[in-house]
C-alpha cells in the first residue's frame, strides 16, 4: 500500500466527540477551579473555525482539491539542512495509508489474525471470548521489537500492546457505549471478548523476499485483563491492594489500557497501563481512598465490566483499582513467566517507559502521566544492570528511586525523590509509607509541587546526544494565569515537545536544563505560535504529538494523535523532526494514517531497516462523525462489506533496501 489512492469519503458532521481522549484533568493542586473558560485566550472551537475553516472545508471536496488544502500554508522558504532525505509525503487525508516515495509499507498483523496455535479464523460476525483470546488483540499501541532468541537473521519476536476496545466499531447494531447511556447493546459475552482483546500479544515474524510475515513461534502469547500477574516491589503486600480475592496484595488478574512501552537492554517488555480509571464503575463519594480514588479519576464508567465481574465495581472491591494503573514487566522469550507489576515506578497513567542505561550502570526510565496538567517522571534503579548475567537484572526494577519533574523559568529543572519520610512526604501530611506513596503517586507528586505539563506522553532518549525528549499533546484546559515556561501557550491545543538535557550528561542528576524543541500547530498562522523551522513545509508542521522514536542514526521520528481533516487538515502520522544544528525544529512529514486512526508504535529494527508502526483505532469517530461496525468511516485495511475497520501493525521498509528515511 504505498501511496495508493481511495476516494475519500466525505465526513459528515454529527453530535459524538472522541470522549475517551478528551481527558480533562483531574489535578485541583493549588490552581484556580478548572472549567471556566473565559479566561482563555482563545476557545478551541473558535480557533478551528477561524483559523482552520480552509482545512475543514477540504474533507468535503475531491482528493486533488484536498490536497492543495493541506498544501495552503505553503513552505516558508527556508534553507536549513536536516538530515530526513526522503521527498516530503503530500497525501491528503482519506480511508487508507500512505507513506513517502521510495518506501513501502505493508499490513503486517491485524484485530483478529491468529496468534496462537488451533485459533480460528477472524469472524467479526460471531466473535467469541475463547477465539479473541488466542487471536491479535484490538487497538495496538507500543510496538517492540525482539531479535530471534536463537541468532537467525530475518527473524524475531515483536511485542504489541492492546490498548483498549472500541465496541461500536467491534460488534455489530451497537453505538457508543457509557455507564451514562446505560450500554445500550452490550452483553456479558462481548464484555468478555472485550477483556481479551486488551493486554498484549507475542508473536513472532520473519522476513523473506525482504518482506516480513508473521511466522510460528514457540513464544506465541497472549495476555488479556484476566492473566494471572504479580505485584512486585515496595508496594506488594499493602493493605491497599488486598482484596477478598487475593488477601496477599500480590496476585492480580490482568493488565489494562496499556498504552506505550519500552523494552529493555535484557530483552524484556515494559507495558504500560494507563486510563486504567476508565474500567471501572460504582463511586467514589464515601470511598476509603476518595481523595486518591478522585485525583486518579476513578471511577469513569467507559465500560461495562462491572455489571458482569464484581472487582470493577469500587463499591464491591474497593481495592481493585489500586491494582492497575503500573509498568508491567514481562519477559516475552519464555511464555510461561508470570508478568510483574514494577510497583517502585509508581501509579499513575503511565504512557510509556523510554529507558537508557546510565554511564555508571544503574538503569533509567522516564516516564509521562498522560492527563491534562500531569507530570514527568523518571526512576533509578537502586542498582546496575548487568550486561552479561540476563537472570542478574530479572528483579532489577523492583528498587530505585522515583522522582518527579520540576521546570524552573530560567531553563534548569530538577527531579524531586518520592521518598516517604523526607518532607513533605511525612505523617503529617497524610502520608504513611512507601507503598502508599508509590500507590497513590500523584498525591505525592502534588505535595512536591511538581510542574504541571500540557498531557505528558511518550519520554525518549536519544542515545547518541543523551537528549531527553518529550512529548506534551495538548492542553486546551491551561488558562492563561496557568502558563509556566515550560508549558507556555494557554488553550494548548496543538500540543508542544520539551527537550531535557541531564547535567554533565548524568540520566540519574538530581537536576538538568531544558528547552522547547518546537510548539506545534500552523507556523503560518501568527496567534497560534508555533515555532517549526522557517524550513518547514506546509505538510511538514503536525499537532499533537504522542509517541516518538529515535533511530540508530540519532534521528527523532515522532507519532502523533489529535490531528484530522478538521483540527488540521491532515491524519494523524509520522514526522521525521531535526534536533540539531541550523536545521533544528524542521519536520518533514513521512506517513500518514486514515481517518480516525492514530498513530503509535514507531520502532526500528537495530539496523533501521524496518520501522513498525501501529494503526490504533482506524475509523474511530471524529469530526462529529459518527463511526461504527455498520456504518464506519473507513474499512481499512480489508476493505470488505460486512468487516469493519481492524487495527494493524504496518511494517515500513525503504525500496531496495537501506536505512527507513534515507
Ligand atoms: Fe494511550 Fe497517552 O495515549
Ligand atoms: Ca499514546
Ligand atoms: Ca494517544
Amino acid at each position: 500500500m504505498s501511496d495508493d489512492t481511495l476516494p475519500p469519503r466525505p465526513l459528515e458532521p454529527s453530535a459524538i466527540a472522541r470522549e475517551a481522549h478528551e481527558d480533562a484533568p483531574t489535578n485541583p493542586s493549588g490552581n484556580p477551579t478548572l472549567g471556566d473558560m473565559i479566561a482563555l485566550r482563545f476557545g478551541r472551537r473558535d480557533l478551528l473555525k477561524g483559523l482552520l475553516g480552509v482545512a475543514a472545508m477540504g474533507a468535503t471536496l475531491a482528493p486533488r482539491a484536498m490536497e492543495s488544502a493541506l498544501a495552503a500554508p505553503a513552505p516558508q522558504g527556508g534553507t536549513a539542512s536536516d538530515r530526513f532525505a526522503f521527498p516530503e509525503l503530500t497525501a491528503a487525508p482519506d480511508e487508507t495509508i500512505h507513506v513517502a516515495q521510495g518506501h513501502e509499507a505493508h499490513v503486517l498483523v491485524r484485530w483478529g489474525d491468529p496468534v496462537l496455535p488451533g485459533a480460528p479464523a477472524f469472524d467479526p460476525q460471531a466473535q467469541t471470548p475463547a477465539a479473541q483470546a488466542m487471536q491479535f488483540g484490538y487497538n495496538n499501541d507500543f510496538v517492540g521489537f525482539l531479535p530471534d532468541p536463537q541468532g537467525r537473521p530475518d527473524r524475531g519476536l515483536l511485542v504489541v500492546n492492546h490498548e483498549y476496545t472500541n465496541p461500536e466499531l467491534m460488534f455489530p447494531g451497537i453505538g457508543p457505549q457509557r455507564v451514562k447511556n446505560g450500554f445500550p447493546g452490550m452483553t456479558r459475552e462481548r464484555v468478555d471478548i472485550e477483556m481479551a482483546a486488551h493486554g498484549g500479544s507475542v508473536i513472532g515474524i520473519v522476513r523473506e523476499g525482504g518482506r516480513w510475515r508473521l511466522a510460528p513461534v514457540p513464544q506465541a502469547r497472549r495476555i488479556t485483563a484476566t492473566t494471572p500477574m504479580l505485584l512486585s516491589g515496595p508496594a506488594a503486600g499493602d493493605d491497599l491492594l488486598k482484596t477478598q480475592d487475593d488477601p496477599e496484595g500480590r496476585n492480580v488478574l490482568g493488565m489494562i489500557n496499556n498504552c506505550a512501552g519500552g523494552m529493555t537492554p535484557w530483552g524484556t517488555w515494559l507495558t504500560c497501563e494507563e486510563n486504567f480509571n476508565l474500567y471501572f464503575m460504582g463511586k467514589a463519594e464515601g470511598h476509603a481512598r476518595e481523595r486518591a480514588f478522585k485525583r486518579y479519576g476513578i471511577p469513569a464508567g467507559f465500560f461495562a465490566w462491572g455489571r458482569y465481574h464484581d472487582r470493577f465495581d469500587i463499591a464491591k472491591v474497593p481495592n481493585e483499582a489500586n491494582r492497575f494503573g503500573w509498568v508491567v514487566e514481562i519477559d516475552p522469550v519464555d511464555p510461561a513467566s508470570v508478568p510483574r507489576k514494577r510497583t517502585a515506578l509508581g501509579r499513575f497513567k503511565h504512557e510509556g517507559a523510554g529507558n537508557v542505561v546510565n554511564g555508571d550502570g544503574r538503569f533509567v526510565i522516564y516516564q509521562g502521566d498522560d492527563q491534562k496538567m500531569d507530570y514527568v517522571y523518571r526512576f533509578v534503579t537502586a542498582r546496575p544492570y548487568d550486561p552479561v548475567n540476563r537472570a542478574a537484572n530479572r528483579d532489577l526494577l523492583d528498587e530505585g528511586t522515583l522522582s518527579v519533574a520540576v521546570f524552573h523559568p530560567d531553563g534548569t529543572g530538577e527531579w524531586r525523590p518520592l521518598t516517604f519520610g523526607t518532607a513533605p512526604l511525612v505523617p503529617e501530611n497524610g502520608f504513611t509509607s512507601q507503598a502508599q506513596v508509590l500507590i497513590e503517586t500523584r498525591l505525592a507528586a502534588d505535595a512536591l509541587r511538581a510542574t504541571k505539563m500540557d498531557r505528558p506522553e511518550d519520554v525518549e532518549v536519544n542515545p547518541r546526544t543523551g537528549k531527553v525528549y518529550v512529548m506534551l499533546t495538548s492542553n486546551d484546559t491551561r488558562k492563561e494565569d496557568e502558563t509556566n515556561a515550560a508549558n507556555p501557550r494557554a488553550a494548548n491545543v496543538f500540543g508542544h515537545i520539551v527537550e531535557i538535557t541531564p547535567n554533565g550528561g548524568d540520566h540519574a542528576a538530581p537536576a538538568f536544563t531544558w528547552d522547547i524543541l518546537v510548539k506545534c500547530g500552523d507556523p503560518s498562522v501568527a496567534e497560534v505560535g508555533a515555532t517549526f523551522s522557517a524550513s518547514t513545509s506546509g505538510y511538514g508542521w503536525f499537532a499533537n504529538p504522542d509517541n516518538c522514536a529515535v533511530d540508530s542514526q540519532g534521528r527523532l521520528w515522532v507519532a502523533t494523535d489529535g490531528n484530522s481533516a478538521k483540527s488540521t487538515g491532515r491524519t494523524d502520522g509520522i514526522w521525521g523532526v531535526e534536533t540539531e544544528g541550523d536545521g533544528r525544529a524542521t519536520a518533514k512529514r513521512f506517513f500518514s494514517v486514515p481517518v480516525g486512526a492514530e498513530m503509535c508504535g514507531p520502532y526500528f529494527t537495530p539496523d533501521d531497516t524496518t520501522f513498525f508502526v501501529a494503526v490504533q483505532h482506524p475509523g474511530e469517530s471524529e469530526d462529529g462523525r459518527l463511526s461504527t461496525f455498520d456504518d464506519p468511516s473507513t474499512r481499512w485495511p480489508d476493505f470488505k462489506d460486512g468487516t469493519p475497520p481492524r487495527p494493524s501493525v504496518v511494517t515500513i521498509t525503504r525500496i531496495g533496501g537501506g536505512p527507513v528515511g534515507g
